[in-house]
């Protein structure tokens, strides 16, 4: 934290009663220091801390918003934006590490890596893990093009703790079954940069974009928004000017406000560009098109999971394996129908006027050739 002045323990005075974070800052101090501070070491002594600790036994998330409330002076914040966490708290900024919480309202995070290393603990909720490889071919700027695999799935309970190694050595996302999820992270301070991640594309970090770009996403957003006539020559001009990082975000972005593919084609011609990595972005956008669920609306854990699965691009023996494990007193066809049922009785999806479930049916037509037709589909697609 190169802007404190003030040390860990002056900041640790504010949040003093939190006992379960000073008790945690005193030990990964300890058993840091006896290892001379190696980086490399640094996960597995904040794993080995928050596995003794239990924090998710304590009462420390009541403890936190208590002493929040009571707060006239937090430690530095990490991050003053919700883009990780809704919100991020940082309880203990010290020299030469950090203590965040985040809350989690979204279904799920980007595909990620991180700039850091050190170790995260579910503290409340159920989440699924996948856990990804990225085969990078070209590079330009901050882009690669490539090929992102999906390693492994697995369902995480409160209290389970994972390691977070830098860069490409762990890349995954979490998907946050529950609502409310809630989970902590031990973590050095930044060491390298943080990247999201595409089927086809490692992009760094639109954190990373300049204040310039920033304002001219806002004014992107207010000429579409307007249907400005001005529109699309502004995004050309900007597109000019830009090398290939600022551009893919602009474009990215610019999707998001219109969910418009074919002004995205007409824009990029519009500035005489040809991006090596055009054609990846815009399968990105189709893609994005095929499905048509709003999963922050989903707040029911099962139906969150099956979603989850669903979109994790799993096949269907894995995820009759992980919903077995989630739910192992019924079969997985009963559980998987219950949960349609519901996303369905809620609104968020309809057999009979959305076209984009194909992911459901086929799943439930692949679950039937396995044999797992033990009960009636009724509940789900009438
Ligand atoms: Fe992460």
């Amino acid at each position: 934290m190169a802007h404190m002045n003030r040390t860990g323990n002056d900041y640790l005075a504010d949040f003093v009663s939190l006992k379960e974070i000073t008790g945690i800052v005193k030990q990964v101090n300890e058993l840091w220091k006896k290892e001379d501070y190696s980086i490399g070491l640094f996960g597995k002594i904040a794993y080995d801390v928050l596995k003794k600790s239990e924090l998710h036994k304590e009462k420390l998330i009541e403890n936190v918003l208590k002493k929040t409330a009571q707060a006239k002076l937090l430690p530095p914040q990490l991050s003053m934006e919700r883009n990780f966490g809704y919100p991020p708290i940082t309880l203990y900024a010290g020299d030469k590490f950090i203590i965040d919480i985040y809350f989690w309202v979204d279904p799920h995070t980007a595909v990620h890596n991180h700039s850091f290393t050190g170790a995260w603990v579910l503290l409340q909720g159920a989440s699924l893990h996948n856990k990804f490889t990225f085969k990078a071919g070209s590079t330009y700027g901050g882009i690669s093009t490539g090929k992102l695999s999906l390693e492994s799935s697995e369902l995480i309970k409160n209290g389970d703790i994972n390691i977070i190694k830098p860069d490409s050595e762990l890349i995954h996302q979490v998907w946050h079954l529950s609502c409310p999820s809630v989970s902590l992270v031990i973590r050095t301070a930044i060491n390298s940069k943080l990247r999201i991640y595409f089927p086809n594309l490692e992009v760094l970090s639109p954190e990373y974009l300049s204040k310039t770009t920033i304002k001219k996403v806002h004014l992107m957003q207010f000429l579409a928004e307007s249907a400005h006539p001005l529109e699309k020559s502004f995004i050309a001009n900007s597109l000019k000017n830009s090398d290939d990082f600022n551009s893919f975000w602009l474009l990215h972005k610019y999707f998001g406000f219109t969910k418009n593919i074919s002004k995205i084609h007409e824009i990029i011609k519009l500035s005489g560009q040809n991006y090596p990595w055009q054609a990846d972005l815009i399968e990105l956008f189709q893609s994005s098109h095929q499905v048509n669920l709003d999963l922050r609306s989903i707040r029911d854990e099962g139906a969150r999971l099956f979603c989850a699965l669903l979109f994790s691009t799993l096949d269907t023996e894995q995820i009759v394996k992980i919903i077995k494990e989630y739910a192992p007193d019924r079969s997985p066809l009963e559980t998987a129908t219950n949960w349609i049922g519901r996303l369905e009785k809620s609104g968020l999806i309809s057999f009979s006027q959305n076209k984009n479930i194909a992911p459901v049916l086929k799943f439930l037509h692949e679950a039937g050739k396995l044999g797992l037709h033990q009960t009636t589909q009724s509940a789900a697609v009438n």
